[in-house]
């Protein structure tokens, strides 16, 4: 019996030992997969990073320049009950979800802009907590929600390029490609571009406030409309879930863009729980060929159809056929 017992915890640690010595040759031969430190913008740098740029509706404004560096430097936990529960002066906000502080003259002109279909509680609870949390970044901004109104699978990364074209014909000179279901933490993760693109939400509850691997960028991310444009946006030829972001990843790679990151105190991000999408069988096999396609699959191939327009009084709401 005891020499049994023995055998057995014996093969365990053999088991344990043989795993842990898997795991450090996986890691050893392939860092990049794994990105429990990344590089970083620090608080003092993140500033001069954001590009100052409104559109001209708001450029008219003759006050002072509204100030960012208290946003930045407090980081205010945002995400509490008051926040959730219901808009806070919602007189402040324009029909369509847009918002321009009114005692200063905004830096920074950002269309938000979310790909989305039959996730009504999940909207619900972002449209509360992002017009309370946007409003306080004194930033002029706008949420579009591109709903797919077919019954085709869920393509996200169509759904991004018809609401870039969308924002580009408002002027709007920075998108943020923003899921339905997450909400960011901390005030100091600044809805602005910055010269490089950024992924936002690298600090995610679901990952343990860890970023799983160095090119994820997915979830929230700002880029220049400009250079959306230069990379011929996203794939359109993703449907289902999965891979639509690392191909748009792939893109900027392939056109020599970096992207950056705010630290982790920044960038925590909340996602509401929900099931799980199906997953696309074909991503794999679409994201190793991606390359051949970044330049004729994007922007220059996008066909769709818009069904309505419907300015709501906290978003602008375009039902598409994709
Ligand atoms: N989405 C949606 N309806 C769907 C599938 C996806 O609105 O049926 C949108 C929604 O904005 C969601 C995003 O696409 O947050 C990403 O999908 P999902 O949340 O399933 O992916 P995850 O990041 O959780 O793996
Ligand atoms: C998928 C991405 C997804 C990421 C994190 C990857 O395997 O290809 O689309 O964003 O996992 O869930
Ligand atoms: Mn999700």
């Amino acid at each position: 019996m005891i020499l049994k017992i023995n055998q057995r915890n014996y093969h365990l640690t053999d088991i344990a030992v043989r795993t842990a010595c898997a795991l450090l040759v996986i890691y050893c031969l392939l860092p990049w997969r794994f990105a429990s430190h990344y590089k970083y913008l620090h608080g003092h740098e993140i500033r001069k990073e954001l590009v100052e740029h409104v559109t001209s509706n708001i450029s008219m404004q003759r006050m002072q320049a509204c100030d960012y560096n208290d946003i930045i430097a407090n980081n205010e936990f945002t995400y509490n009950l008051e926040y959730n529960s219901r808009v806070l002066h919602g007189d402040d906000i324009l029909t369509g979800g847009e918002y321009f502080p009114n005692d200063c003259s905004s830096s920074f002109s950002t269309a938000i802009i979310v790909p989305y279909r039959k996730r009504e509680e999940q909207l619900h609870a972002f449209l509360i907590y992002m017009h309370n949390y946007l409003r306080k970044q004194r930033i002029h901004y706008r949420i579009f929600l591109i709903e797919q109104y077919d019954q085709k699978p869920f393509n996200r990364a169509k759904l991004f390029n018809i609401g870039s074209i969308i924002a580009a014909e408002m002027e709007f000179p920075c998108l943020i490609l923003h899921d339905v279901d997450l909400l960011p933490m901390n005030l100091g993760q600044i809805y602005a571009c910055t010269q490089k693109p950024r992924h936002m939400c690298s600090a995610l509850d679901i990952f343990r406030f860890t970023l799983p691997y160095r090119g994820l960028f997915g979830g929230v991310v700002a880029i220049r409309t400009q250079q959306y444009r230069f990379i011929n946006g996203m794939s359109n030829l993703f449907e289902g879930w999965g891979g639509e972001d690392d191909d748009f990843y792939n893109r900027l790679c392939s056109h020599k863009i970096d992207i950056c990151r705010f630290g982790p105190i920044y960038s925590k991000y909340t996602m509401i729980r929900h099931k799980p999408e199906e997953k696309n069988e074909n991503r794999l096999e679409l994201l190793r060929n991606g390359f051949k396609r970044f330049l004729t699959d994007g922007l220059n191939s996008l066909t769709y159809k818009e069904k309505e327009r419907r300015i709501h009084s906290l978003f602008t709401h375009i039902l598409v056929e994709t």
